[in-house]
């Protein structure tokens, strides 16, 4: 009887509040859509743009709307007044953010405290530059790495790490197959093709990962890192699947310098050449996926499930609805600045004959 009174106060009581910044975006809106799936919080989105498609789709779905530009840390302070949580997350590719990404991530860390956030998540990636003695500066990595020390400082009651994968979804947008410089669609890579190095995942499975977090509380070490992972990945594993699919990609090694004439050519190369170095999550992976993985017993999405489902090849032949020849934004076509005479080509069945490392 008691215990049923209690139950029904419980319900009565308002739900508390989780702010997610980037909530109208990919990872931001893995998270909304984890937590209402959960019921167990009220979720408020911060955007520039609350009369946008994608905030009024929110809207419509019970998510309260604030209008907020991180640009400007007053808005951001009133987007966290009153919330229990706060899920931040930070665009580098956004040219208003840009470089400026770490400082504007620290003002929002600071601003959630300032408003009395109990539980703070970022998504932040490793330090790419530290990790390479600063060979490799992957500025999106190591700008956000540098914000850790922020959050640990701000004192919070809790405070969490969640580090995104390579989205899969790269594949329908920034990263989709291209026309190769020798005939046939694929990707040119700086790096080798064989390495099993990319911890790749469905954006959507972070919200799973940060939602669970959330309602774990104090059952949640303070402090964890959550790596979200759906698996670790070679370029030849994706092509290999996507062919096992009924595409016709290949995969073809260029000479690192030949991405550098690009905006962002060299962001890009370097990012390859980390993961190359360190792997994608880094010398703590271990650690950081397990702690991930704990939090969502089913897992996480694997390549074969989201490309069977995202990535199949259409009967009439245009296949993926993908950015194709536009090439990676902001990069235009690293495929097309390369010399011939260092291209190696991976594709279709070939490349088990050559005994491409990394290739089972
Ligand atoms: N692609 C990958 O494989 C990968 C992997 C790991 C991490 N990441 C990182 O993911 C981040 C991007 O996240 P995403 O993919 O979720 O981005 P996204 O889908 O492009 O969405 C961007 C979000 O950021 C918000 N935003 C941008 N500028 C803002 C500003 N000045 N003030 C307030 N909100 C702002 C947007 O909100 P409104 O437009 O509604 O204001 C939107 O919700 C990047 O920093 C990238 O480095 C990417």
């Amino acid at each position: 009887m008691e215990e049923h009174r209690m139950r029904r106060q419980d319900q009565q009581r308002p739900k508390q509040i989780i702010t997610v910044l980037g909530g109208t975006g990919q990872q931001g809106g893995g998270v909304v859509n984890a937590l209402l799936d959960r019921g167990e919080f009220a979720v408020r989105v911060a955007t520039r743009n609350p009369t946008g498609d994608a905030a009024r789709a929110l809207a419509a779905r019970g998510v309260e709307l604030v209008k907020a530009d991180l640009l400007e840390p007053k808005g951001v302070g009133a987007a966290l007044e009153g919330a229990y949580g706060a899920f931040v997350v930070t665009n580098f590719w956004d040219p208003q953010v840009g470089l400026r990404e770490g400082e504007l991530a620290t003002a929002a860390v600071k601003a959630a405290r300032a408003a009395g956030v109990e539980h703070l998540i970022w998504s932040t990636l490793p330090d790419a530059d530290k990790l390479t003695n600063g060979r490799l500066k992957v500025i999106h990595f190591t700008g956000k790495a540098r914000v850790d020390a922020a959050v640990e400082a701000a004192g919070f009651a809790r405070h969490t790490f969640v580090q995104a994968p390579f989205y899969f979804q790269s594949f329908l947008g920034a990263l989709a197959p291209q026309a190769l410089p020798h005939g046939g669609r694929g990707w040119t890579v700086p790096m080798d093709p064989g390495a099993r190095v990319i911890h790749a995942g469905d954006v959507t499975d972070v919200g799973r990962a940060v939602a669970a977090a959330f309602s774990a509380r104090d059952k949640l070490a303070n402090g964890s890192y959550l790596a979200v992972c759906g698996g670790v990945y070679s370029w030849i594993d994706f092509v290999s699947t996507l062919n096992g699919l009924g595409h016709d990609f290949q995969v073809v090694q260029v000479r690192p310098a030949g991405y550098d004439g690009f905006p962002l050519g060299r962001e890009i190369r370097e990012t390859f050449q980390y993961f190359e170095a360190c792997t994608y999550f880094g010398p703590d992976r271990e650690k950081n996926i397990a702690a991930a993985n704990a939090l969502v017993p089913g897992g996480y999405t694997r390549f074969a499930d989201w490309a069977r489902l995202n990535m199949k090849r259409l009967a009439h032949g245009g296949a993926l609805g993908c950015a194709g020849d536009r090439g990676v934004p902001g990069i235009g076509r690293p495929s097309l600045n390369v010399s011939a005479g260092t291209e190696q080509h991976f594709g279709g069945l070939h490349r088990r004959r050559r005994g491409v490392p990394g290739l089972r």
